[in-house]
Parts: structure tokens; sequence; C-alpha cells
């Protein structure tokens, strides 16, 4: 059974409460329920911090091959952190960048990602849907 880890960023654990016009009205447990059930041969971890240095180390941890691939939603981070980008460089494991919104029908500080680079691919815009996109893309 193929094993992939989901990992969230900061504020993402408010989905669902947080800016529903933008992140919409679904709270992540049950979307992830939901795509726990349309992809039973697929073992999906989940894992939420509103903390860099967590996510960091959860990526130490699951990225030299106790997962097939990671799907990151690195939130706000993602236009910030150098050391995130430096962890998904030092790991083995494939991650997918994802975001709910569009990044690039936003703010211009949106637009730059610090860890697109070293991401096999960019997921964006597709709401919540981006996280099931982006596991097509790992699944092959
Ligand atoms: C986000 C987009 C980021 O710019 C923002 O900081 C988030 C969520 C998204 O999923 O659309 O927290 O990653």
């Amino acid at each position: 059974m193929r094993r992939i880890l989901i990992m969230n960023g900061p504020n993402l654990n408010l989905l669902g409460k947080r800016e529903t016009e933008i992140y919409g009205v679904h709270d992540f447990k049950s979307y992830l329920e939901q795509l726990r059930e349309r992809y039973p041969n697929v073992r999906l971890d989940f894992f939420q911090s509103n903390m860099e240095g967590a996510l960091i180390d959860k990526l130490h941890e699951a990225g030299f091959g106790k997962v097939d691939g990671i799907i990151l939603n690195a939130g706000a981070y993602t236009h910030t952190s150098i050391a995130i980008l430096d962890a998904i460089k030092a790991i083995s494991t494939p991650v997918v960048e994802v975001h709910i919104s569009n990044v690039f029908a936003r703010e211009a500080f949106r637009h730059k990602s610090m860890i697109s680079e070293a991401c096999k691919g960019v997921v964006t815009g597709f709401g919540l849907d981006s996280y099931r996109v982006a596991l097509e893309g790992l699944l092959g």
C-alpha cells in the first residue's frame, strides 16, 4: 500500500472558519475522510502545525523512505521559509506544494514561493481539491 503524508502549515487548522470566502466552509478533517474513502488503497497520513520547526522535523522524519510522497501546504511559510526549502532539498521523498487559493490571483507577496524550486510540482487554486490533484500527481 502506498503511503502519502499530507502536511498543513500555519492557520490551516482553522479551515472552515478562516476567511471562508477564500478557503471555503469545509474543515480539513471531513475533506480528509472523503479523500481516504476515495483512495482506499492509499494510506493517507496527516500532520498540521503552526510552527515552522515542527514542520521541518516532520519533513525529516518522513522524508527518508517512511512515506512515498508528501503533499505540503506550508501556508504563509511558503513565501518566507528558506528553512523549509532546505528541509525539502535535504530529504529524498518527493514533495508537492499545494495551495487552496490561487496564490497568483492574490497579493503580490503571495506570488513568490521560497519552496517551489525544490518541489516535484505545484498545485494552486482548486480549493480543497488541490490536495486530490497533488495526490493524483504523486500516484502517477
Ligand atoms: C495558502 C496560501 C498562502 O498564501 C496563505 O498564507 C495560506 C494558505 C493556500 O492554501 O491558499 O495560509 O497556502
